[in-house]
């Protein structure tokens, strides 16, 4: 599996730092609205710059585990914990530890990927019965802010849109699932 950018290369630094800076709020918000909490055993997938990896390692303390992994973790493995293990792991492709996680996040991934589907379902199984997924996907179809947007979010999102990706719409499209099933989709504005 090969993806467009290269993680080792400066401008994808900047930009996964502009994705943590546009990004992070609303999956934190997420993340906290799930009850991700100490002792948490958490999966970070395609986790780019790491942003969310370390939020999610000083979250679950020294009672829980992160594990961290990408394609190339050239920017991730800057971030040095005790709970936090840095993996190169290509979601489609190698094994994963069966049913042993409170939480998967991935956000962003999806779309760069040949069988989204495929993956979805691999993580699926890498949960305890109970375990939460959330995944977070650009949401490439709308041509506006998705109007529920508050303010302060839709002014981040058209700052931070030029930036990075132009055409995109700046909203974000998350699934929460418990591993029981698929409830709810929703916008997660930056
Ligand atoms: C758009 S970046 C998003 C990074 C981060 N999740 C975020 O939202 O800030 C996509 C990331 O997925 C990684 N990636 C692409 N294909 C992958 C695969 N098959 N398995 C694991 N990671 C992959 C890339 O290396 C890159 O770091």
């Amino acid at each position: 599996m090969t993806y467009a950018f290269q993680n080792a290369r400066a401008v994808q630094r900047e930009r996964l730092a502009a994705l943590a800076e546009a990004l992070d709020p609303g999956t934190v918000r997420q993340l906290v609205s799930i009850g991700v909490g100490r002792g948490w055993r958490c999966l970070e997938v395609g986790a780019g710059g790491g942003s969310i990896a370390a939020w999610l390692s000083e979250r679950v303390g020294d009672g829980g585990a992160v594990v961290a992994t990408d394609l190339d973790t050239t920017v991730l493995r800057e971030r040095s914990r005790p709970n936090l293990e840095v993996r190169v792991h290509d979601v489609l492709e190698d094994e994963l530890p069966d049913g042993s996680f409170d939480l998967v996040h991935l956000r962003l991934l999806p779309a760069w990927l040949s069988e989204p589907q495929r993956a979805l379902q691999r993580l699926a199984s890498a949960l305890r019965p109970g375990g939460w997924m959330l995944a977070e996907e650009m949401d490439f179809g709308s041509v506006a802010p998705d109007p529920r947007m508050d303010a302060e979010a839709a002014a981040r999102s058209r700052a931070w849109r030029p930036r990075t990706v132009p055409s995109c719409p700046g909203s974000t499209a998350s699934t929460c699932t418990t591993a029981g099933g698929w409830p709810g989709t929703w916008p997660t504005p930056g």
